[in-house]
């Protein structure tokens, strides 16, 4: 079942744009496009970049070291040469506050 634990302040989230997130021993990208919020693991799925560091570019976001890219929605792989999906976690917003489930 889901468990929401609260990750940041809206506020801190930038419409269009990526950031980066540190949640205990969880690194994490959080994306803010049309009004709405998505988390996924930050680390690439193919090699040690960070997604934050990338191009978000509607839902996708591609990869700063070789150009993969990733739905943000779903974390499925939309480039190559990524090859495996990025993890994505449910993101709730309320009042003001960003929830994530890592379950
Ligand atoms: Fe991300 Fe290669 S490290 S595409």
């Amino acid at each position: 079942s889901a468990q929401y634990t609260d990750l940041m302040s809206l506020d801190d989230t930038f419409e269009g744009e990526v950031v980066r997130v540190e949640h205990g021993d969880k690194n994490l990208a959080v994306y803010s496009v049309n009004g709405e919020i998505y988390c996924t693991d930050n680390l690439c799925t193919h090699g040690n970049a960070l997604l934050s560091d990338g191009f978000l570019e509607g839902f996708e976001i591609e990869c700063p070291f070789h150009q993969g890219r990733f739905d943000i929605r779903d974390g499925r792989v939309t480039c190559e040469p990524a090859s495996k999906a990025v993890k994505s976690y449910p993101i709730k917003v309320s009042d003001g506050r960003v929830f994530v489930d890592l379950s």
